[in-house]
């Protein structure tokens, strides 16, 4: 069994109970943190892109767990430099590690290291196959995405002003077309504060995908 744990704004937890993946981890000084990041087990870490709300405690993390952090060449090169041990890989690639397949997808933002490309994963491992969108505006390969990999869920930002907002979220889990969809990356602050229950409302009607709306600490079972 899979649990995907949500520990506010874009942090989330994907585990089996024995292996664990913190994603995009940033809990010091995140208003809406679970959990405090010392408490994180994770023996895998994936970095969608190096802005300070996702790799905020990434080098804290990944230390204290000795984790393996998988993220682009770039960032993974500048941790490996920091003396943590990391993973590089690119868009479009494919990687088996021991826990499953990672496919690294593109997304149009800031990648916020020089050279660099922002990303998404596709998680394929704990008999589901999740969908991290990582901070994007919204893109038609997403349409790809969902063809390519079928996902169960889709990890969607749908805070608007960094990000896609709540309508063209909608688009992408139109063309996603996963079983579930947890939306990320708003009401951390004023900036990004969206009415997610109409985003919801908005995606069940048109959509046969169901939003989970979950508070900082709640988990989807997959
Ligand atoms: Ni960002
Ligand atoms: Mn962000």
């Amino acid at each position: 069994m899979a649990r995907l744990t949500w520990l506010g704004h874009a942090s989330l937890l994907y585990s089996d109970g024995r292996t664990s993946l913190a994603v995009d981890p940033w809990l010091e000084g995140n208003p809406k943190a679970a959990m405090k990041a010392e408490d994180v087990r994770a023996q895998f870490i994936l970095v969608t892109h190096n802005h300070a709300d996702h790799v905020g405690d990434v080098p804290a993390i990944a230390r204290r767990n000795d984790a393996l952090v998988i993220s682009t060449f770039e960032i993974a090169t500048a941790l490996e430099q920091s003396g943590l041990r990391a993973h590089g890989m690119h868009l479009g690639g494919q990687h088996r590690f021991p826990f499953g397949r990672v496919r690294v997808t593109p997304a149009y933002h800031g990648s916020g290291i020089a050279g660099g490309h922002a990303a998404g994963f596709v998680v394929d491992a704990f008999g589901a196959r999740v969908y991290f969108a990582g901070d994007t505006a919204l893109f038609s390969d997403m349409r790809l995405i969902g063809d390519l990999e079928q996902p169960d869920v889709a990890v969607l930002p749908i805070g608007d002003h960094y990000t896609m907002g709540p309508d063209d979220a909608v688009l992408a889990v139109e063309w996603l077309r996963p079983r579930f969809v947890l939306p990320i990356h708003y009401n951390t602050f004023d900036l990004i504060a969206v009415d997610a229950d109409a985003f919801k409302a908005a995606v069940e009607a048109r959509t046969q995908s169901r939003v989970e709306l979950l508070q900082p600490g709640g988990s989807l079972e997959l």
